[in-house]
């Protein structure tokens, strides 16, 4: 979607325009020109419908007499108190879905903060931009049937998506400028949902490997840690997993050196199961094909890497991603199976279903020994209890730090991509002990969340870690403001606000 800033003295006169009122708010006053140019054809209007700014409401005027615009849109922006930089962007969101359930693909959106809003108008333009990039957003590369112009490149309603909005707004050039820092985020959210949307059959731990490696155009180093590479390092549970599949696995390491030389970075760990069908342990046929998602974690890894890489994050930063395919097979791991982890210790593989665990095991000691991070943030789609705990408003969060926790939780209250914390504890570590091995890979039926993020702490030893499990959030996802897709690229904005207010500290 292109996204050009223009003056909002100079209203256009044609096309579509989208315009935003707060709840209990009176047009803005470059609107009652308009109004009074339409003899009050667009008051009568708000006032036959009851419109009166609530969230969710929106008032559609075509052709509104005496203008020369081809439709009016006024957008209910709910209460100024909820209009923060997280409400903007929803709002933008809004704007642009009401747009695109209409079919436009061209638009002019006036972007004045309302009276109350705690926000620089620069800033609202932004996140107004943002909000509408974001939801912008349609997954139909498999679609065979694209029609001439049905992608709006021609025609202007005739589109899936948006093609091109002009935001209108007191000083253009500022807004430009804070648009190109924020622009790169959006992109990479964008990432991180297609990776999550593509099937199984197209992105294996390769092809993954292959688009991560593309970001090196953009700045970031890649380094792909190849089948023969982890075993001659030692990944003996990452590699467990992945020996039923045809597709080898590997590790992609991601670096950003924005920060000051020498300085510890902060590492991202994400788990990257390209498929998951339980492997021996095999699952029920019914939802497997959800499994395509399994590999959301290093997805937001991903995306977040990247959004460091465009926007020059000043900080240092590396992200390890295990891209692993979990298939039943006559080479593939057996229940019972004991396999050696590279931090040394053992694993009995009781269900090759709780396979996340293994691949992020030894990423962690990887990422850990490797680079000595200040601190390190894993994601994974990790357990199917987490969605039984905290459904799909949060994701879970487990922390041997309670700073770390308290900053993500800050950023996730700042995102909307929200993350509650569960404990941890000796007495749920108990439950993964075993005879035979160092540990078992499963903990029983009670406390399921619990004991995989209590499995992934036998291996971070003093590092501040956290561990979101973000199977409930990353994928299936329930539409929002600024997603409609299966794929919501969860994590990406959480990360990139966290960075952003350790680098502001
Ligand atoms: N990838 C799944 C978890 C999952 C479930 C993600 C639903 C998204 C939606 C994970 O590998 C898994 O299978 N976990 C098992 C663990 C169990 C065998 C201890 C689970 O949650 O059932
Ligand atoms: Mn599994
Ligand atoms: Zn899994």
């Amino acid at each position: 979607m292109k996204i050009m800033f223009s003056d909002s003295r100079e209203m256009p006169r044609e096309g579509c325009l989208v315009a935003a009122i707060e709840k209990g708010g009176e047009l803005p006053a470059v609107l009652r020109e308009l109004d009074e140019k339409s003899a009050g054809q667009i008051a009568r209007a708000m006032k036959a419908a009851s419109f009166d700014g609530a969230k969710g409401s929106v008032v559609d005027i075509p052709a509104p007499y005496g203008l020369e615009l081809d439709r009016l849109l006024l957008i209910g922006a709910g209460e100024v108190d909820d209009l923060d930089a997280w409400g903007a962007e929803c709002l933008g969101g809004r704007m642009a879905g009401a747009l695109m359930e209409r079919k436009e693909t061209q638009a002019s959106v006036l972007a004045l903060p309302p009276e109350g809003v705690d926000l620089p108008p620069t800033e609202w333009a932004v996140r107004i931009s943002s909000g509408m990039a974001l939801r912008n957003y349609v997954f139909d590369r498999y679609k065979s049937e694209k029609k001439d112009g049905e992608n709006g490149e021609n025609g202007r309603k005739n589109g899936k998506r948006i093609s091109a909005v002009t935001v209108l707004v007191e000083d253009p050039q500022s807004a430009q400028k804070g648009w190109k820092e924020r622009a790169g985020l959006v992109e990479a959210v964008h990432m991180a949902r297609d990776l999550v949307n593509e099937p199984g059959n197209v992105l294996y731990p390769a092809e993954f490997a292959r688009r991560v490696k593309e970001l090196e155009k953009i700045g970031l180093e890649v380094e792909i840690l190849d089948e023969n590479k982890l075993k001659e390092l030692g990944f003996g549970a990452l590699l467990a997993v992945g020996q039923g599949s045809a597709n080898a696995p590997c590790v992609a390491v991601m670096k950003w050196n924005g920060g000051k030389e020498g300085e510890a970075p902060v590492a991202f760990i994400g788990k990257g199961v390209t498929f998951d069908s339980g492997g021996i342990s095999i699952k029920p046929s019914q939802g497997m094909e959800d499994m395509k998602g399994d590999m959301g974690g290093a997805a937001a890894v991903t995306g977040a890497m990247r959004a460091l890489a465009t926007r020059k994050a000043k900080v240092n930063a590396v992200g390890v991603i295990g891209l692993v395919e979990n298939m039943p097979d006559g080479r593939a791991q057996r229940p019972g199976d004991v396999v050696k982890s590279l931090s040394g210790q053992t694993i009995a593989v009781l269900n090759t279903d709780a396979e996340g665990r293994l691949v992020l095991a030894d990423c962690l000691t990887y990422a850990r020994d490797t680079f000595k991070p200040a601190l390190m943030i894993d994601l994974a789609t990790l357990t199917g209890a987490i969605l039984v705990a905290l459904g799909k408003e949060y994701a879970g969060l487990f922390s041997n730090d309670d700073n770390l926790s308290e900053a993500l939780r800050n950023a996730g209250e700042k995102t909307g991509e929200k993350v509650w914390r569960l404990p941890l504890g000796k007495a749920y570590d108990k439950l993964i002990d075993h005879d035979v091995a160092d540990m078992k890979n499963i903990g029983g039926r009670n406390a399921g969340s619990i004991t995989a993020a209590q499995f992934l702490k036998r291996f971070v030893e003093d590092t501040p870690w956290a561990h979101i499990d973000v199977a409930g959030t990353a994928m299936a996802a329930e539409k929002s403001d600024i997603n409609t897709s299966w794929g919501a690229g969860w994590g990406v904005r959480l990360l990139d606000a966290f960075v952003r207010d350790r680098e502001e500290d």
